[in-house]
């Protein structure tokens, strides 16, 4: 990577990173201008010899070019995905929601771990029709194959991905290839294990109808061979586990150092639920709890830390903007970052202020920040994930204070990305009262003790 930089103008600025341009949006309006309303020339991706071609076969759905072959996968995942389908995630969501705030209370140290659980649980009970427990090492490999991803999706991670035309270099001379070749038998791996376990459940006559069961019968699949079988199921557990994990882990942060807010959420928690834990939040009391809605849309917008710089896109075609001209190649990005902490974009933009997003929209999840993406690229699980994080939300608020452990304060303008595991930060976790704790343990045992 060669680190050039031209600020251009404060709106965005252009970096060299290896042979090809970048252009970093850095205000909302370029980013809308140019990524949304010109979308049709700004939706492909650059070349990722490393991540895409080596370690994902070219079959990640996020890095593939604006193909035929990414709108049919598009269209598969939006089919589980889209708003009109995500009734079928909302009972999973409240099972696992109740898991989730009885592990806070029985094991509050493994509060990172139990957030892994339940979104992956979510989205394993839709796919593949089972659950995953704490600690499963079979979620412990997943997420290590989206950190694996995660790690060297990073600019400059992988010189041939700045460079693409190393990639001309004979196979043998490649450096980067015996460790990417090492990653993808890893990752699939991982696919294939849950896939087996499909087909052996089927022959006992013990698996539930779920989306692969459906998937695995339509006539999509038979055109699609092993490997892009295995990368639809594959992006649906990483990209549905790891999403929901780190957003949860945000809110919580923001909890445990903007403790004010808090307790105007619990106020309105309160008020719909009861001020002494008479009952859970549920899925109907949404339209009552907007506050929440606010705070999960403040958990996407304070420190974005799935997509830290955004997602590059390539421009398919010469084009020219405010007197700029872009020639087809050049890589542009939304800078999440600089957007989401420029104090002309939001007021006081450090503080987790939920307030910001109570103006009448707080229900519009994809309003007011970029964390799911601009454009035709935007997220296509964004409503299950906001989902994941509603519901979740809703119920450790209600149950649990957060408080900053004495003489380890949150760094929450560096908390990691990639943790192998390990909680981004520390944090004690405090049920409220034994009121709580009472109803936890009179509400969800039984979703815990739940097995399919
Ligand atoms: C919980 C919060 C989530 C956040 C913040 C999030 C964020 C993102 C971001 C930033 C992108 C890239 C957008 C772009 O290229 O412009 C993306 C893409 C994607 N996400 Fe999510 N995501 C979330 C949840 C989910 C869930 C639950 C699923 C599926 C189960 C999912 C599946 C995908 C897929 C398949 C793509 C690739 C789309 C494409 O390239 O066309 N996401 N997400």
């Amino acid at each position: 990577m060669s680190g050039t930089v031209f600020p251009i103008w404060k709106a965005r600025f252009t970096c060299k990173f290896g042979g090809s341009t970048w252009v970093f949006l850095n205000s909302s309006r370029v980013v809308t201008d140019l990524l949304e309303r010109r979308a049709a020339l700004y939706s492909s991706r650059p070349p990722f010899p490393m991540t895409q071609s080596i370690m994902s076969r070219d079959s990640r759905i996020v890095l593939m070019p604006y193909t035929q072959r990414w709108r049919v996968l598009r269209k598969i995942m939006h089919q589980i995905l889209s708003a009109r389908a995500v009734d079928v995630f909302m009972p999973f969501q409240d099972l696992e929601s109740k898991n989730l705030i009885w592990d806070y209370l029985e094991t509050p140290d493994k509060w990172w771990v139990a957030n892994g659980r339940y979104a992956n649980s979510v989205i394993m009970s839709v796919v593949f029709g089972r659950r995953s427990l704490l600690d499963d090492p079979d979620v412990v490999e997943l997420f290590e194959t989206v950190e694996l991803f995660l790690e060297n999706q990073q600019p400059g991670a992988n010189l041939v991905d700045g460079f693409p035309v190393l990639e001309k270099l004979p196979k043998v001379l490649q450096w980067w290839r015996p460790r990417g070749e090492v990653i993808f038998e890893k990752t699939v791996k991982v696919y294939q294990r849950e896939v087996e376990r499909l087909e052996r459940k089927k022959k006992e006559g013990t698996q539930r109808r779920c989306f692969a069961t459906d998937f695995l019968e339509t006539e999509e699949v038979k055109k699609m061979d092993e490997i892009q079988k295995l990368f639809v199921f594959g992006t649906l557990m990483e990209a549905g586990s790891d999403t929901s994990r780190v957003t949860i882990g945000q809110i919580i942060a923001g909890a445990a150092t903007y403790p004010d807010w808090v307790s105007r959420a619990r106020a309105e928690l309160d008020a719909v639920c009861g001020h002494n834990a008479e009952r859970l939040p549920q899925w109907e009391d949404r339209p009552k709890l907007k506050y929440i809605s606010a705070v999960v849309k403040e958990g996407f917008r304070w420190r974005p830390n799935i997509a830290e710089i955004g997602a590059p896109t390539m421009l398919t075609k010469d084009d020219e903007y405010e007197g700029y001209k872009f020639p087809a190649g050049t890589v542009f990005t939304w800078n999440a970052w600089a957007i989401a902490l420029d104090p002309k974009e939001y007021e006081d933009p450090e503080r987790f202020w939920p307030e910001r997003f109570l103006d009448g929209e707080e229900e519009n999840a994809l309003k007011g920040h970029w964390a799911f993406g601009p454009g035709r690229r935007v997220c296509v699980g964004w409503k299950v994930g906001e989902m994941n994080v509603w519901i979740a939300i809703a119920r450790i608020l209600y149950c649990f204070d957060f408080k900053q452990i004495p003489g380890k304060p949150i760094d929450t303008m560096a908390i990691p990305q990639i943790t192998k595991n390990a909680a981004p930060f520390d944090v004690k976790v405090v049920v409220r009262s034994q009121a709580h704790a009472d109803l936890i343990r009179r509400d969800c045992e039984e979703a815990v003790n739940t097995r399919y």
